[in-house]
């Protein structure tokens, strides 16, 4: 067997151990995985990802000086009259949030039309869809924050955990009604009442997000733990230690992937591999992962 070849073997061994359960790992085992990378997101969405939070934040940020109800502002005077002394007018203002909103808007129609398989669904399946390991990973991020639960013992996580999962619904029935209220603001469409409620929904679904992007860029950007998610969404990779310890089941559903591309290659160039062997079905894979409850017990 060539020097390649058994290195290959050996990483198979290791994953086919990790695959029976989340567990701790030795030193060694963490310098293996830490030196390994995984491609979590492609530079399309990496692009739909930045161009949607400098829209946001345009749009936030003029939003908020151009509401008109006094009951909703929620902005102070001097900002307003920042804002008011930059763009001249609000004629102005309100034309350049009209515009972002118009680009923000059909940026989506775009990915939507012409990535609904890659984009849509994807973000619906890893995204938006909430499982049990979902509802017991809240209670089990509050003890392991305390320092009294380590990472293999919390409930395993998809792509994402169910934080994230929850601020991206959040954001997905905001981005909606975004899309609904904003055209019949810009545009009058309707009788008067239902420009009213138009700005009403605007107004919540807006605050929903700006509520949540808080603890979004203090979790994705500052937190120490989740760097490696930050640095994802500008290189498109994370290391093997990050996504075993933060998202047990996207590693093994990356690994089976894995394991089969391997599988049907080697068979291709003829080499046979002890280790892939093992992997008798491959589509059995992921059975061999094991989930844990909060207390570490396997369920
Ligand atoms: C400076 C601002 C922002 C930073 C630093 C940031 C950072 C990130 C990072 C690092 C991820 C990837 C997480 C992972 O792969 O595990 C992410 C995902 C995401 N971001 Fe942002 N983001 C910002 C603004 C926004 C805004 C304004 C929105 C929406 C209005 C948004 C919506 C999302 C969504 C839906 C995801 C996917 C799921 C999730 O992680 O919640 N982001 N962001």
């Amino acid at each position: 067997m060539g020097k390649g070849v058994s290195k290959l073997n050996e990483d198979i061994a290791l994953d086919h151990d990790l695959l029976k359960g989340a567990r701790h790992l030795s030193f060694e085992e963490k310098r293996i995985l830490a030196n390994r990378v995984m491609k979590k997101h492609g530079v399309a969405g990496v692009t739909l990802h930045w161009v949607n939070a400098i829209s946001w934040f345009l749009l936030i940020f003029t939003g908020a000086a151009l509401l008109s109800a006094s009951y909703l502002r929620f902005a102070p005077e001097w900002y307003i009259n920042m804002m008011d002394g930059i763009f001249g007018t609000r004629s102005a203002m309100l034309h350049f949030h009209i515009a972002i909103g118009v680009f923000w808007v059909s940026t989506l129609l775009l990915y939507g039309v012409f990535g609904y398989k890659n984009y849509v669904l994807d973000f619906i399946k890893h995204d938006l869809t909430i499982d049990k390991d979902d509802i017991k990973w809240f209670p089990a991020k509050a003890l392991n924050l305390m320092g009294k639960l380590s990472h293999h013992k919390m409930p395993p996580q998809g792509e994402y955990n169910a934080g994230q999962k929850a601020y991206a619904l959040v954001v997905a029935f905001s981005t909606i009604t975004l899309i609904i209220t904003g055209p019949i603001m810009a545009f009058h469409i309707g009788q008067p009442v239902i420009i009213q409620w138009a700005m009403m929904l605007h107004f919540v679904a807006t605050m929903s997000v700006f509520a949540g992007v808080f603890v979004h860029v203090y979790m994705a950007a500052l937190f120490p733990e989740e760097r490696p998610a930050f640095f994802s969404m500008i290189t498109g990779k994370v290391n093997e230690l990050y996504a075993y310890l933060h998202h047990y089941k996207w590693w093994r559903e990356v690994k089976n992937d894995e394991h089969a591309f391997f599988s049907e290659e080697l068979k291709k160039d003829g080499i046979h591999l002890p280790e892939l062997e093992e992997c008798k079905n491959i589509k059995d894979h992921l059975s061999k992962g094991k989930n844990f409850d909060i207390s570490g017990d396997e369920i």
